[in-house]
């Protein structure tokens, strides 16, 4: 298995348009040729203008509707999290409680993705800033 994705989102619509897996192309140009070639399709079962994400990345995800305010079933741990332009919608103390909640389901030295306008602000993070909006668990916490 080259890797397991968990893909969620509180909406189940947002879910069920993730998993048809059909992007508008102007989506994947950020994507190189040859991965567009090996994980999209675009023959005439998919809209025109678009690509479908073939049978062999879709085998990779799971998607689930998940209220990150709430219980989550997921016990990780995961070596990369993703939370792009969630957190806007939280106040400060539950935006910290998330990002402790991401650390415990972090492998150490694993990488938490923000949205371009969101950071950690926590004084004592168990995070450390690599790139624009990425960090990395620190080890031994
Ligand atoms: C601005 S969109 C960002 C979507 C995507 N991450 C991106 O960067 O394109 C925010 C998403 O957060 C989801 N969301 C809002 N509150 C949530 C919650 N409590 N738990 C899980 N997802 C939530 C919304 O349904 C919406 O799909």
């Amino acid at each position: 298995m080259l890797a397991k994705i968990l893909a969620t989102d509180i909406d189940s619509e947002i879910i069920s348009t993730a998993a048809n897996g059909e992007y508008p192309l102007e989506r994947l140009t950020g994507i190189s040729d040859e991965r567009r070639r090996r994980w999209f399709v675009s023959d005439s079962s998919v809209r025109n203008g678009h690509a479908r994400a073939s049978s062999a990345l879709q085998s990779l995800i799971t998607f689930r509707t998940l209220n990150l305010m709430g219980e989550w079933p997921m016990r990780g741990p995961f070596d990369v999290i993703f939370c792009r332009n969630v957190m806007i919608y939280f106040d400060q103390a539950t935006r910290d409680r998330l990002i402790l909640r991401y650390a415990s389901l972090l492998v150490d030295g694993g990488y938490l993705c923000l949205g371009h306008s969101e950071s950690i602000h926590m004084q004592h993070s168990r995070f450390k800033l690599v790139g624009r909006t990425i960090y990395r668990k620190l080890g031994g916490q």
